[in-house]
């Protein structure tokens, strides 16, 4: 898969969702569905947003212990998206039994990539809350060894983190990163935000996108600026 646009659909249910997907009608967007859609409307909405042409990850960021695990990452294979997620911090094993639970009989699966630390942990959090005291971005890239090490395809991190994990981990390794802004645009609770041409420049591979597409005006219009700045 070449460099995208994802766009987060933080909708509460599934008539917005449809009310926003209907204003596509010729390009049909990456998604991206998180946790309050999937147990608001289950699988069922999966399903339908893949009828409708749709490419999607499914942002669920798993963690538990390796063998349940592993048995819900099959149970998401069987929904048939593209990119699915789970915590790094379940540890090299809990990531291992995710692929081994993610791959189907015939040996394709999802891209599956790691959240290392979530941006909502500075450093302060890490050492007081979580015992961790190396710098948070020596965690975050380690964090990505790990994903890579179990065989992962990549991590979601912040634009400014993107080069850092392709020099640690290779160009292949996939950054998913959001934090994107137009420079014209909103920051909203953002704080380290980049413009859809920075990222691409910095070597992002996919750009995860809210707010600055669905809370647009003309949200067409606004897809169609990122993807002619991201990926054209
Ligand atoms: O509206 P906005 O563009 O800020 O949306 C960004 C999306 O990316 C949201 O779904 C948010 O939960 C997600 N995300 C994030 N920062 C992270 C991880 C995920 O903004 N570190």
């Amino acid at each position: 898969m070449g460099k995208d646009v994802i766009v987060a659909l933080d909708f509460a249910n599934a008539d917005q969702v449809f009310g926003f997907l209907d204003k596509f009608t010729g390009r049909k967007p990456f998604v991206k569905i998180g946790m309050e859609l999937f147990y608001a409307e289950g699988p069922a909405i999966v399903r339908e947003i893949k009828r409708r042409g749709h490419k999607i990850f499914l942002d669920l960021k798993l963690h538990d212990i390796p063998n349940t695990v592993k048995k819900a990452m099959s149970v998401l294979s069987n929904l048939d998206v593209d990119i699915t997620n789970l915590h790094a911090a379940g540890t090299v094993r809990m990531m291992e039994a995710a692929i081994e639970g993610l791959t189907r009989p015939d040996g394709t699966r999802p891209l599956l990539i790691a959240v290392t630390q979530l941006t909502s942990t500075d450093q302060e959090a890490m050492e007081n809350d979580l015992l961790i005291k190396e710098p948070i971005d020596q965690v975050v890239m380690h964090y990505a060894a790990n994903a890579k090490k179990a065989g992962l395809d990549g991590v979601v991190c912040s634009p400014l983190e993107a080069g850092k994990v392709h020099a640690t981990c290779g160009a292949d390794f996939l950054t998913i990163t959001p934090g994107v802004r137009f420079a014209d645009g909103d920051i909203g609770d953002q704080k380290r935000v980049m413009t859809p041409a920075a990222a691409k420049e910095i070597g992002s591979d996919y750009i995860v996108v809210g707010r600055p597409i669905t809370a647009a005006v003309d949200p067409v219009a606004a897809y169609e600026r990122c993807v002619a700045d991201f990926c054209d």
